[in-house]
């Protein structure tokens, strides 16, 4: 017998299912560990006014769209003041919102209408660097005695025309930039967002201060933007080899994963926990080793690090265990889950990445059958590809300007959202979008796919429902993880009452059927007792 489930089968046949708005499992301050937060990239999800850039009322307006989904929670990129040099991490004024995205009672509104909704709201905080535009840097370009706040340093060389060290800024070139008056300042990222020091108290001060505003005004969590890199090492010592930077390194670096910085973030989780109601801090960090990485959530610290190594991870089953399993083990030392992530607004989309929808199809359900808690980067749940040929004078990403088109290529996984209609804007807003979008995206819209049960969005919703209704999915504490032998380029495992299966071989496999196939990737063949899976697919279990 030939079985093709289909998500909408699914869907009707779990009815026992928990409502899918969101509501669910988002109640009680352990929420967080097992949720799935769908990330928002505010300028590229819905536009409100017709500016051609997304806005928190397009946001507010199209949260329908993520209840229904079935995400627990939201996570908005930087939408505060900003001159938005590098997509609004470059921040002027961290209290106010910028007016390309509304005002404060928009920020207010939304959360409101998330609440209602029944979901959470994280917000992005970026404190390792300010804007060049803060009052804080505007003071101390004007007046030397203002910069105890960021690192300025006199060069080297015979008059000072050296940087002060070697060390290279992730967006390219040298980190650091010399003021006419001949003192250099540190920028790990572009020159127009300058690194704060944190030894300063006011810089400790401040974004207590900030956090609090937030947090007042009612949102659930923060993004910790560079959580890794506020603490510099004692005398911003020289690297040596000329190492730079990168947004994904493994290499201990002096401006990087520092000691020190912990003690940063455990000073933020007592004021997260001071809120009480589960408001949460996550990690946005690089660090050389799992182990490294699992001190960012330790009980005292933040509540969740994003796994890049996961993300990192190529098509390859025996990494992707070999990256599960020490994923896990390094968190579950802390007593933390762990948080997985296939895509986000800094890199290749996954099924670019993968090489194939039926890949990206196939990861998403592996992820979502992990224990602990999972990102969805918008567009993911639609089966976006990377947009690979935006012409260059589009390019926004400070990376490709400061690298000559050599690098930073972050504009392709940013280009606005296909919502329905044919042709571009595809329903983002009532005018343009401030990236082109590819033709034939209409097919790739939220309308179109809405309903069709072999659609990616379809995939995810019942894959987002199933894990609400399944007690052995994602919930850590619901039992451990066991491989069970398979074939080669065949991943199997089980959790409690649970059990999933992925084929990457390239041509379809047979094996014994571990139990009633409940969701998959791509159509399984089974006769109950045995099953054949498709290439690069994945499979559910119910056992
Ligand atoms: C990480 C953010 O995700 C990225 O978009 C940004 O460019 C850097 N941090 C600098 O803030």
């Amino acid at each position: 017998m030939t079985h093709e489930l289909t998500a909408s089968r699914l869907a009707s046949a779990s009815s026992n299912a928990t409502a899918s708005t969101g509501a669910g499992d988002a109640a009680g301050d352990a929420w967080w560990r097992d949720a799935v937060i769908y990330q928002v990239y505010v300028r590229s999800f819905a536009d409100s006014d017709g500016d051609g850039v997304g806005d928190l009322r397009g946001v507010r307006e199209h949260l329908p769209h993520l209840a229904r989904l079935g995400v627990d929670a939201v996570w908005l990129t930087p939408f505060y003041v900003s001159p938005q040099a590098d997509g609004g991490y470059d921040v002027a004024d961290y209290r106010a919102v910028d007016p390309l995205f509304g005002d404060l009672s928009d920020a207010d509104a939304l959360v409101t209408a998330a609440h209602a909704l029944g979901l959470r709201v994280i917000v992005d905080v970026v404190p390792n660097h300010t804007s060049a535009e803060h009052p804080w840097f505007r003071a101390a370009l004007r007046d030397p005695a203002a910069r105890a706040r960021y690192h300025f340093r006199p060069g080297r060389g015979a008059s000072g025309e050296l940087p002060p060290n070697d060390w290279e800024s992730v967006f390219g070139g040298p980190a650091w930039t010399r003021l006419p008056d001949g003192d250099w300042y540190l920028h790990l990222f572009a020159p127009e967002q300058p690194d704060l020091n944190w030894d300063h108290p006011e810089v400790a001060e401040e974004f207590a201060s900030v956090l609090r505003f937030w947090l007042d005004l009612g949102i659930d969590g923060f993004r910790v933007d560079v959580a890794h890199g506020m603490v510099k090492a004692p005398g911003l010592p020289d690297i040596g080899h000329g190492a730079q930077a990168t947004l994904i390194g493994t290499e201990p670096l002096p401006f990087f994963d520092q000691d020190a910085v912990h003690e940063i973030h455990r000073s933020w989780r007592r004021l997260l926990d001071s809120y009480g109601g589960g408001r949460i801090g996550v990690a946005e960090a690089w660090a050389p080793t799992s182990e490294r990485l699992a001190l960012y959530v330790r009980p005292d610290e933040l509540h969740q690090a994003f796994n890049f190594r996961f993300l990192n991870c190529p098509w390859d089953p025996a990494r992707m265990r070999t990256v599960i399993d020490e994923s896990l083990a390094a968190t579950a030392s802390v007593g933390a889950p762990t948080t997985w992530v296939l895509s986000n607004h800094d890199v290749v989309r996954h099924r670019t990445r993968y090489g194939s929808l039926d890949r990206a199809r196939a990861a998403a359900l592996l992820m979502l059958a992990l224990p602990g808690s999972a990102y969805v980067y918008q567009g993911e749940e639609l089966g976006l590809p990377e947009v690979t040929d935006l012409p260059d004078a589009a390019r926004r990403d400070p990376a490709f300007l400061r690298t000559a088109g050599q690098d930073g290529l972050r504009d392709g996984c940013r280009v606005p959202l296909p919502w329905a209609g044919t042709e571009p804007p595809y329903g983002f807003g009532p005018g343009g979008a401030w990236l082109p979008q590819p033709a034939g995206w209409g097919d790739l819209s939220v309308a179109a796919q809405t309903g069709d049960p072999h659609s990616t969005l379809e995939l995810y919703r019942a894959a987002l429902e199933l894990r609400r209704a399944m007690p052995g999915l994602g919930a850590p504490e619901a039992g451990p993880l066991t491989w069970l032998p398979a074939p080669e380029g065949v991943l199997l495992f089980t959790r409690p009452g649970f059990a999933c299966t992925l084929n990457t071989r390239p041509a379809p496999v047979e094996l014994p059927a571990p139990g009633r196939p409940v969701l998959s990737s791509a159509p399984v063949e089974t006769d109950g007792r045995t099953v054949r899976l498709p290439t690069d697919s994945c499979t559910w279990w119910a056992m």
